[in-house]
C-alpha cells in the first residue's frame, strides 16, 4: 500500500525579529510574564513579506531538497487562515510562481491544525491512488489579524511558512492519522471575515480581530491532544518507547509539557521552536519539521508523532515513519 512520504522540507521566517523587550516598549507587558506563561522569547513579524511570498520561498526550498520539478506536482495544498486574497487562493498563487502548471491547487482552513490536516488530506489522495507527488505548505501572516491592542493575544503570535513535498512510497511515510473538529466550541478562538454589507442589508458592524479565551483553549488542547496521541498509539500497537520525536503545534510550552507528562515522556522528545518563532498557527509544525530536518535530527525509520490543535476547534495526530 502506498503512503505519503516526505521527501523535502523548507521554511522561511520574515526578516523582522520582535523580542519580548520590543513589545514591552509598546504595551503593558514584560519578558518574564511572556516567557514564564508561554516559553516565547521572540517572534518574526512580516513588514514587507506576504503570505504567498513566504509560501513560495518555503516551497522552493522543499522542492529543491526533494529534487522534484514544478511540472511534476499534481496537487498543491496550502494551510492558512491569513491568505493575501480571498480569491485567488494562496495555493493558486504558489502554483503560478512555481510554474507548477499540471497541479490542482487549493487552500485549507483548519487554523493551527492546518498543516496536520493537509498532511492527512495528502495521505488520503495517495492511499486512493489519485496523486503521487504533492506539495503542502503551512503559512501565516497572523500579524495582519491580531488585535495589537490586546496584550493577552498579540504577544503570542508570529509569522512564517513551512513546506513539505510528499511522494507516494511503499515504505515509510504517513502510517495512520486521527483528526477531529468541534465547531460548537468555535467561539473560543475566532476572527471575523468581512461582514454582510450590501445594497440591501447595510448594517453597523464592529469587526473583530483575533479573540481568544486562552484558558478554555489551553484546557481543550491539553485534553484533546493527549487523547488523540493515546488513540493513535493504541490503534497502531505502539509504546511511547518506540516514538523518536513528537512534532507538535507550537502554541505554548506549558501545553507541550502537560502532554509529555501525560505520556510519561521526557521533554527531549518534544522539540520546540516557540522561543524564537512564537505561535505561527498553521506554519508551526512545518517550520519545526524543517528545523529538525536541517539539523539532522530525523533519521530514516524514525517513528514520529505529529499533533495539531487550535481554532475551529480542530485537532488531530499522525503516526509517520520518516
Ligand atoms: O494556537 C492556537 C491555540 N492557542 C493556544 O493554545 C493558547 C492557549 N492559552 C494560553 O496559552 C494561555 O491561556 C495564555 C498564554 C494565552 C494566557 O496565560 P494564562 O496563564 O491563562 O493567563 P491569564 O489569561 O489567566 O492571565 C493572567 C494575568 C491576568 O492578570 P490578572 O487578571 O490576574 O491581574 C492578565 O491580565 O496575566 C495578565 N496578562 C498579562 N500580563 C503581562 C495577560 N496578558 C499579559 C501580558 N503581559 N502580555
Amino acid at each position: 500500500m502506498m503512503n505519503a512520504h516526505i521527501t523535502g522540507t523548507g521554511s522561511v521566517l520574515p526578516k523582522k525579529k520582535v523580542t519580548n523587550f520590543d513589545l514591552a516598549e509598546r504595551m503593558d507587558t514584560n519578558d518574564e510574564w511572556i516567557v514564564s506563561r508561554t516559553g516565547i522569547k521572540e517572534r518574526h513579524i512580516a513588514t514587507t513579506e506576504t503570505t504567498a511570498g513566504m509560501a513560495v520561498e518555503a516551497a522552493e526550498k522543499a522542492m529543491q531538497e526533494a529534487g522534484v520539478q514544478p511540472e511534476e506536482l499534481e496537487l498543491i495544498l496550502v494551510a492558512t487562515v491569513t491568505a493575501d486574497h480571498i480569491v485567488p487562493s494562496t495555493a493558486c498563487e504558489v502554483q503560478a510562481a512555481l510554474g507548477a502548471k499540471n497541479a490542482a491547487a487549493m487552500d485549507l482552513n483548519a487554523a493551527c491544525s492546518g498543516f496536520v490536516f493537509a498532511l492527512n488530506t495528502a495521505q488520503a489522495y495517495v492511499r486512493a491512488g489519485i496523486y503521487k507527488k504533492l506539495l503542502i505548505v503551512g503559512v501565516e501572516t497572523l500579524s495582519k489579524v491580531v488585535d495589537w491592542s490586546d496584550r493577552s493575544t498579540c504577544i503570542l503570535f508570529g509569522d512564517g511558512a513551512g513546506a513539505a513535498v510528499l511522494e507516494a512510497a511503499e515504505e515509510g511515510g504517513i502510517q495512520d492519522f486521527v483528526q477531529y473538529s468541534d465547531g460548537g466550541r468555535g467561539a473560543a478562538l475566532l476572527c471575523d471575515a468581512r461582514p454582510v454589507r450590501n445594497l440591501f442589508a447595510s448594517q453597523e458592524y464592529k469587526q473583530e480581530y483575533v479573540k481568544m479565551d486562552g484558558q478554555e483553549v489551553f484546557r481543550f488542547a491539553v485534553k484533546r491532544v493527549a487523547e488523540s496521541i493515546d488513540a493513535i498509539l493504541e490503534r497502531n500497537g505502539l509504546g511511547t518507547e518506540q516514538i523518536s520525536l513528537y512534532v507538535m503545534h507550537q502554541a505554548n510550552a506549558r501545553i507541550i509539557q502537560a502532554v509529555a507528562k501525560h505520556l510519561g515522556e521526557s521533554m527531549e522528545k518534544f522539540p520546540m521552536n516557540l522561543d524564537h518563532c512564537g505561535n505561527t498557527s498553521g506554519a508551526s509544525v512545518p517550520l519545526l519539521l524543517d528545523e529538525l530536518n536541517r539539523a539532522g535530527r530525523l533519521h530514516r525509520g524514525d517513528r514520529l508523532i505529529f499533533s495539531g490543535f487550535g481554532g475551529g476547534l480542530t485537532w488531530g495526530s499522525i503516526y509517520m515513519i520518516w
